[in-house]
């Protein structure tokens, strides 16, 4: 994939029409297979993970026509080619363990995933996907395979609705509840369960194909299996994570963006700290405008939660930010054990960071007392100085590119296939905003990003 440069201090200006989200689309396109309808989805983001999990649906055997340039992708699985998802999709992202739920009602085959990957941000077991599917009927095997291990489920009985009450509203594990749930007899309660904007979004395209689906204000969700299947066609939501990175790195340049298509409903906790921060935002009828309006003031306390709190993948870009923020600020996880060791590169940057084992916070914490390092203070305002910088996963990867949008040198970024999972066409963003960025692909042939789109109009089939 290259590196990117970039010479930081140029403030960020200009608007750009934000696309449907990686949390959302990866989901839909698993939760299709629990028919043979053909759908379709608008607003879908040209993105590695989306590529990965076509990649994974064609797999077992969907049909599949994306439209990159258009965002449309049209899927439909007639038949089931195979249960078995093959060990090189382990690693690549959480999509895979989504698999069991989604084919469980719809085969009496072994279904074999390899272990869920992900962002290294934590150990982030699968134990609440499994008990769930468990207790709806599955029995589910974990087995060494040649590699590394694999989950083998079945449902050779059916699945039978019940109640699940989850130990923490985890959005995967909702997730992989609900798909099962579509086609269990009977109906199935999840207490505890994620609302994440995107969790909403899976529950409306499943009501759409024919499930009859609840969601309670008291975290409920009640979910009645399908009569009958219908085709749909539906717009992913926004990503709220592309949002906010985008309206971080222009506020942290000192300069003004618009973003078409932001959904004020979904940013309510992220507004609220840019508020607290000094820095700027108008909400129009068709996005969000956010700006800098001064020095921006620290001394906040931000703790990560479930929605509707703070996004924990909102944190790392925040952290960036917050070392550019007068006085001292505390950042306190309380989503993933382990999310801050993309601070030490900040640090060598010229950030001034300490790390935590506490709880430095209010909220109630998983990891209260349990010895891991979740909770940060920052003292700003310090100057960043440019280096070279391997990121290590997607949304610290954004914490850097921000860092390099504010340093005044250059700095060198690699690892940018990270971006790719989740940040479509970033460079190319960038550069309309006025960033000076480079994309330099491994050939080593010089290119800018204005010339190395890597936007393509193909289909994938
Ligand atoms: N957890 C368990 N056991 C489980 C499931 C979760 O202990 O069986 C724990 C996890 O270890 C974590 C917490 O519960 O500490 C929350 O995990 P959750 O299941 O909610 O997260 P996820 O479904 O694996 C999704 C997003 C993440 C986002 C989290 C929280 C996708 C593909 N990923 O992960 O997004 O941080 O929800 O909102 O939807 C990202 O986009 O960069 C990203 C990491």
């Amino acid at each position: 994939m290259g590196i990117f440069k970039i010479k930081g201090g140029i403030p960020l200006k200009g608007h750009f029409r934000a696309v449907g989200a990686k949390n959302a689309i990866t989901k839909l396109l698993v939760a299709s297979l629990i028919s043979e309808k053909r759908y379709l989805f608008f607003n879908v983001p040209n993105i590695l993970d989306v590529e990965i999990t076509v990649g994974l649906c064609k797999e077992i055997g969907s049909i599949v026509n994306w439209d990159t340039k258009e965002r449309v992708i049209e899927i439909s699985t007639p038949c089931l080619k195979t249960t078995y998802i093959p060990q090189r999709f382990s690693g690549s992202n959480r999509i895979p363990i989504l698999m069991i739920g989604a084919l469980l009602g719809r085969t009496d085959e072994d279904i074999i995933v390899p272990m869920a990957g992900g962002c290294k941000i934590g150990r982030r077991p699968v134990d609440f996907h499994i008990k769930s599917l468990e207790k709806l009927g599955a029995s589910i095997e974990y087995r060494e395979m040649k590699k590394e291990g694999a989950y083998f489920a079945r449902a050779h009985e059916g699945l039978q609705g019940c109640l699940i009450e989850l130990p923490y509203p985890s959005v995967g594990a909702t997730e992989n509840t609900i798909l099962a749930a579509c086609r269990a007899k009977g109906t199935t309660v999840i207490k505890n369960a994620a609302i994440e904007p995107e969790v909403i979004d899976l529950v409306l395209f499943l009501q759409k194909l024919g499930v009859a689906i609840v969601v309670d204000v008291d975290r409920t969700i009640r979910i009645q299996p399908a009569q009958e299947f219908y085709e749909v066609e539906h717009t992913v939501v926004t990503d709220r994570i592309e949002v906010a990175s985008l309206a971080m790195a222009a506020i942290g340049t000192k300069g003004h963006i618009f973003i078409e298509g932001a959904q004020h409903l979904h940013m309510i906790a992220f507004l609220n700290k840019l508020r607290e921060l000094g820095a700027g935002f108008h909400i129009r009828n068709n996005g969000i405008e956010f700006f800098y309006r001064g020095a921006l003031k620290g001394g906040i306390l931000l703790e990560t939660d479930v929605h509707p709190g703070f996004l924990t993948d909102w944190q790392q870009p925040f952290v960036a930010l917050l070392t550019q923020a007068e006085g001292h600020s505390i950042v306190h996880e309380t989503v993933h054990e382990n999310r801050f060791g993309y601070t030490e590169t900040l640090k060598e940057m010229g950030a001034d960071i300490q790390i935590f084992n506490e709880c430095l916070g209010n909220l109630p914490c998983r990891f209260r007392a349990r010895n891991y390092a979740h909770s940060i203070v920052i003292k700003g305002v310090t100057p960043l100085v440019s280096k070279a910088i391997a990121i290590p996963d997607l949304r610290a990867g954004f914490a850097y590119v921000i860092a390099a949008l504010m340093a005044p040198d250059e700095t060198i970024l690699s690892g940018i296939h990270f971006l790719d999972r989740g940040y479509e066409d970033l460079a190319m963003k960038l550069a309309s905003l006025g960033a000076d960025i480079n994309h330099e692909p491994k050939s080593k042939k010089k290119e800018t990003a204005s010339n190395t789109t890597l936007t393509t109009t193909h289909t994938h089939s």
